[in-house]
């Protein structure tokens, strides 16, 4: 097949990568001449484990092109790929769709012969009728096919879950558009991962619906750890008690400082959008947002009732800002809400992230930037950990412990537990946790009843 993929950003680039990988012949376009110089250079713009391998190895086959000239990549294209940006419009939350749009005017000028056109962009429902509706109006000529094909790529598992796929979305309602996408994805078709052909409207809902699932999960775990601490109950074992029934299931109920990323806020405020818009209100979803929002800045009032509600003088130094691990992706990361609203409140604030600098450096003014944890430790008297990357899972707290000015752990991913640190001299908050008080008020009923 030959594929051109419009828009060579994180979903774009990931999705264009593997699909030469699979043996066919991709053109990946951006109309940011930098970046595709970048590319053409081998240097990869974003940070994504492994795709810089597959990307040369691809590029010296000659199956993986790079390109600004969108017209030269239409003519012979079999199937192109929209995956161009959706941001939330500013102002109203809902998706701004004037970059799908204006691609899918550009492709109804240059394609020649029967063509599939796939949104692999996150767009409200309907909006592959629009994208019709536009192509049909801009070229009645034209013989093409719009299909929803939503991605479901976790940023820094990228590739594993675009070469093993719980399942591949795929909205249509053309046959011939179904032949080309049964070909398009027939390696994992042939590796038996489900392909699941439903209408477009449909496909465009299960995006969303997803995410705003997880997302509700997530939050769902959230509120529990919040009652774990107020009746002195570990949600770590809450977790585990509910996830293991199949019903629930274990995954995504990792109580932590609250969702981000470039999907889940987004898209949840996006489905609030459209479903307000049709009467239809989504009413968990749009608790879930709220509670979300309101989270992020609960954290750092944890961080300051340490320090009996002052933390004027103090230095908190906080490790990982990036939304979660092996990104370097700041977007609507919790770190960006905590560290304001310690700042706020009078503390100094020091930061190490082992790749999320360089973008957090302009979002987080007055922060200072370290070189590794125990940098940031020095005369610190508090070290958060914000995002749980691999490189803070064996921290040597002896060292800590010896260049810190107080001794105090806030672990908001529960990387550790109380009694992993207690022995160097550390204090210990974690999420859900309970408190030291209230396993002491916990033991005497059970206590009793053991007697
Ligand atoms: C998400 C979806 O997983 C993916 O399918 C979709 O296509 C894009 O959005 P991503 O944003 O890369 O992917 O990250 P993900 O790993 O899903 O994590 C999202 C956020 O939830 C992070 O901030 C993470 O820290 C948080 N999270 C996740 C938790 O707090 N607890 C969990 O148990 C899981």
């Amino acid at each position: 097949m030959r594929i051109t993929m419009i828009g060579s950003g994180y979903v774009g680039l990931v999705s264009g990568t593997c699909f030469a990988d699979f043996g066919h012949d991709v053109i990946c376009v951006d109309k940011d001449e930098a970046k595709i110089r970048a590319l053409e250079e081998g240097k990869i713009p974003i940070f994504e484990p492994g795709l810089d391998a597959i990307v040369a190895q691809n590029r010296r086959s000659g199956r993986l092109t790079f390109t600004t000239d969108l017209s030269s990549g239409l003519t012979e294209a079999d199937v192109v790929f929209i995956a161009v940006g959706t941001p939330s419009r500013r102002g109203d939350g809902h998706a701004d769709l004037s970059y799908v749009y204006a691609a899918a005017r550009e492709i109804a000028l240059g394609v020649k012969g029967f063509t599939v056109v796939v949104t692999k962009s996150t767009v409200p429902v309907g909006t592959g009728d629009e994208i019709e509706r536009i192509m049909r109006e801009t070229n009645p000529e034209a013989d093409i096919a719009v299909v929803s094909n939503p991605e479901f790529l976790r940023e820094g598992a990228a590739i594993e879950d675009f070469r093993r796929p719980d399942r591949i979305v795929v909205g249509l309602s053309d046959e011939r558009a179904r032949e080309v996408m049964e070909e398009v994805y027939r390696p994992l078709y042939l590796n038996r991962s489900p392909l699941l052909f439903t209408t477009r409207r449909t496909s465009e809902l299960i995006k969303y619906a997803g995410n705003a699932f997880l997302a509700m999960k997530i939050t769902f775990i959230n509120e529990m750890a919040d009652l774990c601490e107020s009746v002195g109950a570990d949600v770590q074992e809450v977790a585990r008690g509910i996830g293991l029934d199949n019903r629930i299931g274990s995954k995504f109920l990792h109580a932590g400082p609250g969702y981000g990323g470039s999907c889940f806020p987004k898209d949840t405020l996006a489905l609030v959008k459209t479903a307000q818009d049709h009467g239809s209100p989504v009413r968990l979803i749009e608790t879930t947002v709220a509670i979300n929002d309101t989270r992020k800045r609960a954290m750092a009032r944890k961080v300051i009732a340490a320090f009996g509600g002052d933390v004027r003088g103090k230095t908190i130094a906080i490790l990982g800002l990036t939304f979660k691990p092996n990104t370097d992706d700041m977007r609507d990361s919790p770190a960006i809400s905590i560290i304001q609203a310690l700042r706020d409140a009078g503390a100094q604030v020091s930061a190490y992230d082992p790749e999320g600098i360089e973008n957090a450096r302009p979002m987080l003014e007055g922060v200072t930037f370290g070189t590794g944890p125990y940098d940031i430790a020095e005369g610190a008297d508090a070290l958060v950990i914000v995002t749980e990357w691999n490189a803070f899972r064996a921290l040597d707290f002896r060292r800590l412990a010896g260049v810190m000015r107080t001794p105090l752990l806030v672990d908001l991913r529960n990387v550790y537990s109380r009694d992993e640190v207690a022995p160097y001299g550390f204090g210990y908050l974690g999420i859900g946790r309970p408190l030291e008080d209230d396993l002491g008020v916990l033991a005497s009923p059970e206590t009793r009843r053991a007697g």
